[in-house]
């Protein structure tokens, strides 16, 4: 089996009830950091790490998502007449090649394990796939996938992002049982999707995954995990017991959880310092607002 990765999974059918009312008529992923939505982020990390097939588990309400990926060839004739080269360099850096983009429908938001088996046809099964999550979006060079997908060559198997969390916060989190650890990359003897208490470690799994063919197949059972919801997490689990390899990659670079209200507004702040263009002015203005918060406490 080819250990080569060029297929992405994105699960986005999920409520997005964390950011109601907005997510009543936009889908949390087209929500922006600083001008670009959640999706173009995870996109650009999948294309960087060499991802060739897009294949996107939508749901109702979803369409704003799907016409993003079109083609906007009056938009694209107006910068060009209009001389704003820039622009449409940005506008262009969004275009996806035909028939790079599939689409499956989740009719019924079941959970993340429900989500990528409704993409189980579009993979074949001597491929490993790669899962993206776009809530989660990452700060890191080279980015997180890239840095995954190298790890895989070495190692094969099933590979899961992961970053340490304080162990209060492990019920929150799919968590790893680590039977050994190499450094960065370590070996999984187990994986507990929000343990209630007893974490097996403090290591986290985020959303970023390589699956071997074989955990498309152990959704097959469609077993009901965690809050009532069909887990990615059990799929994974599934894959020690019967003898596979599972391995956590420790990356490089910050995680920011945008399925939640502060970590959406911390991503905001830091990919808004990152831009040159508007760093100075806001790095004043976040002074000034803490200094004005300090003086009235
Ligand atoms: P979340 O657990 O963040 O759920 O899903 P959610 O519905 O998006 O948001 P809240 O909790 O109601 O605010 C994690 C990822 O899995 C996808 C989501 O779209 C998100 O990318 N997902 C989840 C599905 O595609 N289908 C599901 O049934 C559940």
């Amino acid at each position: 089996m080819s250990r080569k990765v060029t297929k992405a999974i994105f699960p986005v059918a999920g409520l997005g009830t964390r950011f109601l009312p907005a997510t009543k008529s936009i889908p949390k992923e087209i929500m922006t950091l600083v001008d670009r939505p959640l999706i173009q982020y995870a996109i650009d990390e999948a294309r960087a790490a060499g991802i060739e097939e897009f294949i996107f588990v939508t749901s109702r309400g979803k369409g704003a998502l799907e016409d993003y990926f079109d083609h906007a060839h009056e938009l694209e004739s107006t910068l060009k007449r209009g001389g704003k080269t820039d622009l449409l360099d940005i506008l262009r850096g969004t275009n996806m090649d035909s028939g790079a983009i599939a689409y499956v429908r989740q009719h019924k938001a079941m959970g993340l394990g429900h989500a990528v088996w409704c993409a189980r046809r579009l993979v074949p099964d001597n491929e490993s796939v790669a899962v993206i999550l776009t809530d989660d979006v990452i700060m890191g060079e080279p980015p997180c996938l890239q840095q995954m997908i190298e790890a895989h060559a070495e190692t094969g198997g099933t590979m899961v992002a992961t970053m340490e969390v304080p162990l209060e916060k492990t019920k929150s989190y799919g968590v790893l049982d680590v039977a050994e650890d190499m450094g960065a990359i370590v070996k999984a003897r187990g994986l507990v999707e929000k343990p209630k208490e007893n974490p097996p470690s403090n290591l986290a799994v985020i959303g970023r995954y390589i699956l071997a063919p074989t955990v498309l197949q152990n959704l097959n059972k469609l077993r009901e995990g965690a809050g009532g919801e069909i887990q990615l997490t059990d799929a994974i689990a599934d894959e020690i017991t019967e003898g596979r390899e599972v391995f956590g990659l420790r990356f490089r670079g910050q995680r920011y959880d945008c399925g939640s209200k502060a970590g959406f507004l911390q991503a905001t702040v830091a990919f808004g310092l990152e831009r040159d263009e508007l760093r100075e002015e806001f790095l004043d203005y976040l002074n000034e607002i803490v200094s004005m918060q300090r003086a009235a406490e």
